[in-house]
């Protein structure tokens, strides 16, 4: 958010009571480009709004309203006091993203409501239109009659037209770390967001939310088919969110475009954020990783100490040395701390003592002296009374080593009992994580997170999260099947970057070694479901800023496809979509400095995309260096089978694609 290039802020109409006819209660915002529009309508004093996609409904009018422990809801018996439709239009930086430079432009409608009778409360209601989609929020603004409040719940309804195709996971309190489900909208009963849907004339909807920042994370649940209906997170008690006027609830954000490709493109959810509250950014920056990791999840290390520990200093420098020797700029190291023997129980985790066999100050210098940057994890277990004990601490301890990254964990039920991952507890906890850590400059990276709402924008600390059935599940459970990986980017993906931790070269785990079940999902079957040339397109197409190599350094060392990994650039200045069906294919480019990569995959099927390669600088001679499935590859059977080529391409090429099933093609495209 460095540079603002311009604003224009043009306040085009502001209506009183008395200014327009007496019964004048519709309000309409159009997008930039004239295609989309929300519009406000006060029906018998109730707040309803509407969406349309080219002069098409996509949301019905729908009910909107806040509902109070103690209080009446905030729901009907409304007048507009006055209304304001103003048009912003700027641009703005940041220190890294799928897209360094970014427009915001939209039209913007601001709804001024009174009860009527009894408290005359007051609450207002913001829309905007994007070309991207279109956002609403409630505000709560300061007034006599609301101080302190406990809110039981949203009526906020999205009333979608017609049964469209839908993509979704189970809506859950506590983990997001689930397979998507692809069914008709009236079978998707309650669902997390974001939720993807495919209706009539192509059109693609994605319903999520933006600024989830101290407030319950929204599910949305049908208590009316086709009607979904926020259902928002509890507190342990069954409050949903406490507060206290002024307060402004997240956007509740709807994606749309007429083609799947452009819901990945969209920057809506960025946009609804605030500014970055960091001034000087230069110490956050984008990297690849390794990790000691990938063992303890196949079963042939731990993370408690013992002859299979994962985390000792000698692995430690080992990792080191592979990744100095191979362009990667990060090592995460998990079992590095005390307390891994009781992980689960209360008060189980010490955040600031090694584990007896490693001696994390020799690591740090060595890690130093090598130029790889040591992330240091923190699994707290779900107990965040002990971590928040240990977090200041910990934190400086992270900063004197030179550690400016930390990879956090929230695997357990949370302590105090009875709270949840989404719930409001936790969202303000997560966000104490993100600010108290950039006191300390160090960037972040979630595991069993609230879900991406655009915080990191405001926060750039905030790098990446999981929130996703992510690699780790194909090394201890049924894994994800090929076509997951095709739902991500147009579903959880469209939050934010996604931990997925791609790279897996084993695919069949052959070089694992003795491996010992310590996880109760799994099943003895376990495989990655991918070839290994998608594995290196999902470099590229699950954007991470902090994106990790997943596998044992034994299996990349001298293996001519580890290339790509090496070459790979996590530092993103400008990212394409230059195809895509929800769970089916992807097709994405990403340039960092004079670079571009490429990465395209394919679900169980296997397909030929064609891709016209106009992104490159016109003009100028490119190296393409393609990394692609070998002709008999196939992920069930022959998934390691690959091809390295080298081609001389240009801006007027045309490539060919051949994806096999279950496969995937990345290419890096030197300038020359
Ligand atoms: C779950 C995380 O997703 C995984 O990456 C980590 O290894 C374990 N928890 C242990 O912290
Ligand atoms: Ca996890």
């Amino acid at each position: 958010m460095k540079t603002i290039m311009y604003i224009s802020t043009v306040l085009l109409c502001v209506w009183g009571l008395f200014a327009c006819s007496a019964d004048k209660t519709e309000y309409t915002v159009t997008s930039p480009d004239k295609q989309l529009a929300i519009g406000f309508d006060l029906n018998s004093g109730k707040p309803f709004y509407h969406v349309t996609f080219r002069k098409d409904t996509v949301i019905y009018p729908s009910q909107l309203g806040l509902m109070f422990k103690e209080a009446a809801a905030l729901s009907g018996g409304f007048k507009v006091l006055k209304s304001e439709i103003a048009q912003h239009h700027s641009s703005w930086e940041q220190a890294w993203g799928e897209n360094k430079l970014i427009q915001d432009h939209y039209q913007e409608l601001v709804v001024y409501l009174q009860e009527e009778a009894g408290q005359q409360r007051l609450m207002n209601l913001y829309f905007r239109a994007y070309n991207d989609g279109v956002a609403f929020r409630y505000e709560i603004p300061r007034q006599a009659n609301i101080d302190n409040f406990v809110m039981m719940d949203e009526l906020t309804q999205f009333d979608v037209n017609g049964n469209p195709d839908t993509w979704w996971i189970w809506a859950d309190y506590n983990t997001y770390e689930k397979l998507y489900q692809h069914t008709t909208m009236e079978e998707a009963t309650w669902v997390a967001t974001p939720v993807t849907m495919k209706g009539d004339k192509n059109v693609h909807i994605s319903i999520h939310e933006a600024a989830l920042t101290d407030y319950a994370g929204m599910t949305l649940k049908q208590k009316e088919t086709g009607v979904y209906e926020a259902e928002l997170v509890p507190w342990a008690n069954g409050d949903k969110v406490r507060g206290s006027a002024p307060m402004k609830t997240p956007w509740r954000t709807i994606q749309l475009s007429d083609n799947a490709a452009g819901l990945v493109q969209s920057n809506l959810i960025l946009n609804l954020n605030e500014p970055s509250r960091i001034d000087d950014t230069s110490w956050i920056q984008p990297m690849k990783y390794i990790g000691i990791w990938w063992g303890m999840h196949l079963g042939t290390e731990t993370w408690y100490p013992g002859p299979r520990h994962g985390a000792t200093t000698e692995n430690a420098k080992a990792h080191i040395d592979f990744a100095a020797a191979n362009n990667i700029e990060g090592l995460v190291i998990e079992g590095w701390n005390d307390g891994w023997e009781n992980w689960g129980a209360k008060d189980a985790f010490d955040h600031v003592t090694p584990a007896i066999d490693f001696d994390l100050k020799k690591v740090a210098e060595y890690a130093r002296e090598k130029g790889v940057m040591l992330i240091g994890h923190h699994e707290t277990g779900g107990d965040i009374e002990s971590y928040e004990k240990y977090m200041e601490a910990a934190y400086q301890m992270c900063h004197d080593l030179g550690i400016h990254a930390v990879k956090t964990g929230y695997a357990g039920g949370i302590y105090p009992r009875g709270e949840h991952h989404h719930g409001q507890f936790m969202v303000r906890h997560y966000r104490k994580v993100v600010e108290l850590a950039a006191t300390y400059q160090i960037m972040l990276d979630v595991h069993e997170p609230i879900k991406p709402t655009g915080i990191r924008r405001t926060w750039p600390n905030m790098m990446t999260r999981e929130g996703v059935r992510g690699m780790e599940w194909n090394a201890w459970s049924d894994g994800n099947p090929p076509s997951h990986t095709l739902t991500i980017p147009f579903t959880r993906g469209l939050g934010g970057p996604t931990d997925y931790t791609p790279g897996t070269f084993d695919l069949l785990y052959q070089n694992a070694g003795e491996r010992v079940k310590w996880n109760t999902e799994d099943i003895s079957m376990t495989r990655t479901h991918s070839t290994l040339a998608k594995q290196l397109a999902n470099f590229v197409i699950l954007y991470s800023p902090l994106q990790m190599a997943s596998d044992l350094p034994k299996n990349y060392e001298g293996h001519p496809a580890f290339q790509f990994i090496a070459d790979f650039n996590a530092d993103t200045d400008e990212s394409r979509v230059l195809n895509g069906e929800v769970g089916e294919y992807i097709t994405v480019v990403r340039r960092s400095g004079d670079e571009w990569f490429l990465g395209s995959a394919t679900n169980e099927e296997a397909r030929t995309l064609k891709v016209e390669l106009n992104f490159l600088e016109p003009g100028a001679g490119y190296l393409a260096q393609v990394y692609m499935d070998a002709e008999d590859a196939d992920w069930q059977t022959n998934p390691q089978a690959y091809l390295i080529r080298e081609k001389e391409v240009a801006s007027d090429t045309v490539l060919e694609l051949k994806l096999a099933a279950g496969g995937g093609q990345a290419i890096r495209f030197v300038k020359k």
